[in-house]
């Protein structure tokens, strides 16, 4: 059963375009008030106004920005609920030692940084409402490696230990953060490669976005969900590290790092 999400106050980033107008759409759906957040100007304009959303224009890549758009969202809102830090880009570069450097810091910016900056960001605002939700968009290229974009994978396989660590850190304050990772989905980031997936079954943004509902109404702190065309998201389970011989879990050290 859908979540009735009135009263609740959600940010999504890179919602201009793709999955993020799908998100915000189903958001705006549930009854949550949206905050439409992206580097396109007029493209989170246009999402904002067809929700009755707020509109603001961010390069996701400036942690300073990302701190004035929380700040902004509870003085005109009152509050913030839930967290969709959904902005990325593709590596752009084929092969690996052809290294763009400039290209290879913006991707690192756009779809890692912003993860960070947009999380603490959040915190603070999250606790004030008594706790929140933090969905990071991954990849399954963060969980598999991807031959042709090794820096978009990396920065995903980032993503994704940054949300299994401070979902971890964060849940005792009733604050989760969790991962979706979709598999192939027909957006405008994958418009340059559409053709060559033929007949490869491809997620819509509303898949995905049904994916993110999913995830809102039982996702776990530091969960990492995956989501394929025909099949339903699911936590992915990871095999998990053997410990030294005779010993059990590893003491926490929290205090002392
Ligand atoms: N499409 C896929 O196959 C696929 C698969 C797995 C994961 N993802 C991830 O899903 C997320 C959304 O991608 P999408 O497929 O909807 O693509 P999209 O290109 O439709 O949307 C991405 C949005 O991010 C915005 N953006 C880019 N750089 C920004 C910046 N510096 N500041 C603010 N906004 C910025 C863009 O303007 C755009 O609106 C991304 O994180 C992407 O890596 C996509």
């Amino acid at each position: 059963m859908s979540q009735d999400l009135a009263g609740q106050v959600a940010l999504v980033t890179g919602a201009a375009s793709g999955i993020g107008a799908a998100v915000v759409r189903r958001l705006a759906g549930r009854g949550a008030a949206t905050v439409v957040v992206d580097i396109d100007e007029a493209g989170a304009a246009a999402v904002a106004e067809e929700v009755g959303g707020q509109a603001i224009r961010v390069d996701v890549t400036d942690p300073e920005a990302l701190a004035v758009v929380v700040t902004e969202v509870e003085r005109v809102h009152g509050r913030l609920d839930i967290v969709h830090l959904n902005a990325g880009i593709v590596g752009g570069q084929s092969g690996v030692e052809d290294l763009d450097v400039v290209r290879y810091r913006r991707v690192v910016g756009v779809n890692l940084d912003h993860v960070v900056y947009g999380t603490c960001a959040a915190v603070p605002a999250l606790r004030r409402a008594g706790g929140g939700t933090i969905v990071a968009t991954g990849s399954l290229g963060g969980l598999v490696g991807q031959r042709y974009d090794p820096l978009y994978s990396m920065t995903k396989h980032a993503v994704i230990g940054y949300v299994r660590s401070a979902g971890e850190a964060l849940a005792d304050e009733g604050i989760r953060v969790c991962a979706l990772c979709p598999g192939f989905a027909d957006t405008p980031l994958l418009a340059a490669a559409k053709e060559a997936f033929g007949d490869f079954p491809l997620l819509t943004a509303d898949g995905v976005a049904d994916a993110f509902e999913l995830v809102l109404a039982h996702g776990e702190p530091g969960q990492v969900w995956i989501v394929q065309p025909g099949r339903p998201a699911e936590a992915y389970r990871f095999r998990g590290v053997p410990g030294p011989v005779g010993a059990g879990l590893p003491p926490d050290i929290s205090a002392t790092v």
